[in-house]
């Protein structure tokens, strides 16, 4: 090899003969070349040395210029100001529900500091160990923006919890909250209720507790450069007939935290554990007594109190307030803004029921006009249902701050990326309170009908966190709250892993309501708004499709899939968001996946359109579109005429099952001592390169993303395959994968449940409900068998969510993209 490699070097650096050289001239010349031999040699060994330090330098500054750019944020300025969600420009917006992950909590949209203590946060959280088996919690009503109404049912009682903003002032203007308690089990003794009430200024603010007679906090003033100066008022809770005042008690304490042990939100929860205590004691109008829990002196974690009190400095406030009552009662909280001057009233009692009654009107009213329920003929509780689907998305909207950990290739470990702020809807508000790339694109399909602000601000953040090379990291873990709630093999994000870009059907969207009414007000944001997004798309655009491609020309192919064939019954593919739903058993870069290939089908599409909208040149993207929405290269590459169904195509083999790894314990010996045997992979027959017959929701992309002509052939089989009861239908929705193949509802490990092999999922549902519509109203031979289906799936998803309180099969919350429900019910696609 080495020699090889020094003879072309020798060759190259012997001048090539000349034409016109005389014989004689050559033979002298081949002796000198003789003598010279040695000095090339010398010549070559310095130059190789040389380049090969010069090579040793490069690489060295490659790789560390390699490294950086996973964390090199794209060169393009923001999308947003860095001054767009501050009091002054978004003032209606400033504040709000903004974490979704707590029962109920008020958080302003602020970026300035890292620390959780950034800003003034108050929650409120129902607490004494019950506070997680909760029956279900959910908003009634929530418009995005100025109020909210949320129940929360415990097992004996409901709290009622509603918020109110009022604009005034500088700094996001006021807002009050209602919580309303009432018992509603038979229990003979009404039950008694702790509420807990923090607020937590940032290390330049300041808070001071005011506190009546009988240790009653009655208010809190303080100041932050954010929010100027502020009060919040807690009122003396109202009660119910039935229960006597003197139930109430309230108990609160301050804390001076030190800027190095002050602990981050995340830790307030243990601050009020580490404080609680027994020793209180109610009394009962009966006289009887009753010892209860309550906040008390906090005493934290020991290592904390070992500096020098010299050390600590007095930079963030902290303080809780614990109220104490009996059911039924009602209790206020206000946050009143200093700069919010001739204030005409204060939002409390009587005017602050009035103004929530004018706000659900509205609400009920923009509701109607929006998506027409009522005009459809829904019932009551349809309607009921509906609402409150919306409002729980809307509710789950969160604002975020912090930074991801990612890794490329280049780096040996992972490396935090640059800090950034996400506003976003979450999937769910207990198990996943945090942005994921595909979900985002299905909940702005919704709430891009509802306000489009909201959608152009999400994609607008989550466009703001690319990195120069184009990708985005797929799950935002950003800060340490979030971080302490995910399992660490998830946590570090990986630059070379895609994700559906589904935030293209929310832009698509947004395109065709400028489309159909370019003249309107929210309409005519989307244009300043594409033109700031355009130099993004086309990096996202382009990292997809140089990335992610595939072995042939125009296939594409997800990286990222599992490496250890041996510990799953089928590798999972979680960057394609259909985490562990049957691919190739054999992962190489020979597979092409179907799905991605009509993400891109999509993506080239609409990137075309805006392109063209902006009057930017769009040629390529309307040729990459039309090349492969071409029918005849997606058979090619993916239609398998013996499966009948689009699919995969890679080293497959259907014969693996899992296996008791068989453990030799030599005679005599004791079975306990060794390792229990763990379930692995056996591969009965050897892979080979084919189509993966999987029929389910892959084999149906083609139809999903509208790539079928109306007039493909390949539709009769897509639509009796739906149809199929053994197949994919149930009266529910269509299941994942189908109840013939040989993995359905089969785990992939002896850990991992069946995820998408079988269970039904509705932002796939309402893509076929959506496909349904458009191939009923596209002429075709498919026309009216369209139709038909169209009606029957669509009815059986709406009826499958029939429920006053709001929840779907066994989501607890009903939150994330299943409230697509809504669009099917308006029929809006
Ligand atoms: C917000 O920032 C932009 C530019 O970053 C600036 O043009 C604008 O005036 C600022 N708005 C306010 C209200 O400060
Ligand atoms: C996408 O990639 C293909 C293959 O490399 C290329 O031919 C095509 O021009 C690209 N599309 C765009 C819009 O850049
Ligand atoms: C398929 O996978 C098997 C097992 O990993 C491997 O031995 C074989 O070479 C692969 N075949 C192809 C064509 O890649
Ligand atoms: C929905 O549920 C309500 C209450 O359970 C019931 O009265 C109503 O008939 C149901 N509607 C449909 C369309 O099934």
């Amino acid at each position: 090899m080495g020699r090889q490699r020094k003879r072309v070097v020798t060759g190259e650096a012997a001048p090539p003969p000349r034409k016109d050289e005389k014989p004689s001239a050559l033979h002298r010349k081949e002796k000198k070349k003789k003598v010279d031999i040695g000095k090339i040699f010398i010549n070559i060994s310095i130059g190789l040395c040389i380049f090969s330090l010069i090579w040793f330098f490069y690489a060295l500054y490659m790789r560390s210029s390699l490294a950086k750019r996973v964390v090199t944020l794209h060169p393009s300025s923001h999308v947003l100001d860095a001054n767009s969600s501050s009091a002054k420009v978004s003032p209606e917006r400033f504040w709000g529900s903004y974490r979704p992950q707590v029962y109920f909590g008020m958080k302003t949209r602020s970026m300035m500091w890292m620390r959780q203590f950034s800003d003034l946060d108050v929650n409120l959280r129902h607490t004494c160990e019950q506070g997680d088996r909760l029956q279900g919690y959910g908003w009634l009503m929530h418009d995005g923006i100025t109020f909210g109404v949320q129940e929360i049912r415990d097992n004996d009682f409901t709290l009622t919890t509603e918020f109110v903003k009022k604009m005034g002032g500088d700094h996001g203007g006021d807002w009050t909250w209602r919580i309303t308690a009432k018992q509603h089990s038979s229990a003979p003794q009404a039950p008694v209720i702790s509420l807990m009430f923090y607020a937590a200024a940032d290390t330049q603010g300041s808070l001071e507790a005011h506190v009546e007679e009988r240790n009653r906090l009655a208010s809190i003033t303080g100041f932050s450069e954010e929010l100027g100066n502020f009060k919040i008022t807690f009122r003396k809770p109202v009660t119910g007939e039935l229960s006597s005042a003197k139930y109430a008690s309230s108990l609160s304490f301050q804390l001076q935290l030190s800027s190095d042990c002050s602990p981050g939100l995340e830790k307030l929860t243990d601050i009020v554990k580490h404080s609680l205590n027994r020793r209180f004691v109610y009394s009962s109008p009966s006289g009887e007594k009753r010892h209860y829990i309550a906040v008390d002196t906090y005493k934290p974690p020991h290592h904390q109190n070992q500096q020098n009190p010299a050390d600590i400095r007095k930079e963030s406030d902290f303080v809780v307030h614990q109220v104490t009552v009996q059911t039924p009662f009602q209790i206020e909280v206000l946050f009143e803004s200093g700069s919010f001057h001739n204030r005409p009233n204060q939002l409390v009692g009587s005017i602050m029921t009035q103004e929530l009654e004018k706000r659900k009107s509205e609400f009920d009213t923009k509701f109607e006009k929006t998506f027409g329920l009522e005009s459809k003929g829904y019932s009551h509780s349809h309607i009921k249902f509906a609402k409150a689907a919306l409002s729980n998305m809307l509710g789950g909207v969160g604002y975020f701050y912090g930074q991801s950990v990612v890794q490329s290739v280049y780096n040996e470990y992972p490396l935090l990326y640059p800090e950034g702020a996400l506003f976003t809807a979450v999937p769910s508000r207990s198990f996943f309170p945090r942005g994921f790339l595909w979900d985002e694109g299905f909940h702005q399909l919704l709430l891009s009908k509802w306000d489009p602000q909201v959608t152009r601000e999400a994609i607008a953040h989550w466009m703001d966190l690319m990195n120069m090379e184009g990708w985005i990291p797929r799950e935002q873990i950003l800060g340490d709250e979030a971080r302490s709630k995910v399992p660490a093999e998830f946590v570090v994000q990986r630059n070379e892993n895609a994700n559906p870009p589904t935030l293209f059907l929310g832009l698509q969207e947004l395109i065709q309501q400028f489309s159909s009414n370019p003249d309107k007000t929210a309409s005519q944001a989307t244009l300043p708004f594409l033109r700031r997004l355009f130099p993004r798309l086309k990096t996202w655009f382009e990292w997809y499709n140089t990335t992610q491609t595939g072995p042939l020309p125009n296939s594409y192919r997800w990286r990222g899939r599992d490496k250890d064939t041996n510990l799953f019954l089928n590798p999972k593919t979680l960057t394609s968001g259909l985490d562990d739903y049957p691919r190739a058993s054999h992962p190489s870069a020979d597979e092409r996946h179907v799905d991605l290939h009509c993400w891109m089908a999509l993506s080239s599409g609409i990137m075309a359109s805006i392109a063209k909208l902006l009057g930017e040149s769009h040629q390529d993207y309307e040729l990459s579109h039309k090349v492969l929405s071409d029918n005849n290269l997606l058979n090619e590459l993916h239609w398998s005429e013996q499966l009948r169904s689009f699919s995969d195509f890679g080293n497959h083999t259907q014969a693996v099952s899992l296996q008791q790894e068989k453990v030799y314990v030599p005679p005599g010996q004791p079975r306990h001592q060794f390792p229990v045997a763990r379930l692995v992979r056996s591969v009965r027959r050897a892979p080979k390169q084919q189509f993966v017959n999987a029929l389910g929701y892959i084999s149906l992309f083609p139809f999903l993303l509208h790539i079928l002509t109306p007039d493909s052939p390949k539709l009769e089989h897509i639509l009796r395959d739906m149809r199929d009861s053994n197949k994919l239908w149930t009266p529910y929705g269509l299941r994942s994968l189908s109840k013939s193949d040989p993995m359905y509802m089969k785990r992939n490990t002896e850990h991992d449940a069946p995820y998408w092999r079988g269970p039904i999922w509705i932002n796939i549902n309402y893509l076929a409900v959506r496909a349904l519509h458009h191939y009923g109203n596209a002429e075709g031979p498919y026309k009216e068998k369209a139709a038909a289906l169209y009606e029957e799936l669509r009815t059986n998803i709406i009826n499958n969510y029939n429920d006053s309180t709001g929840r779907g099969q066994g989501s607890h919350p009903f939150t994330g993209w299943s409230a697509l429900t809504v669009l099917m019910m308006a029929e809006q696609y």
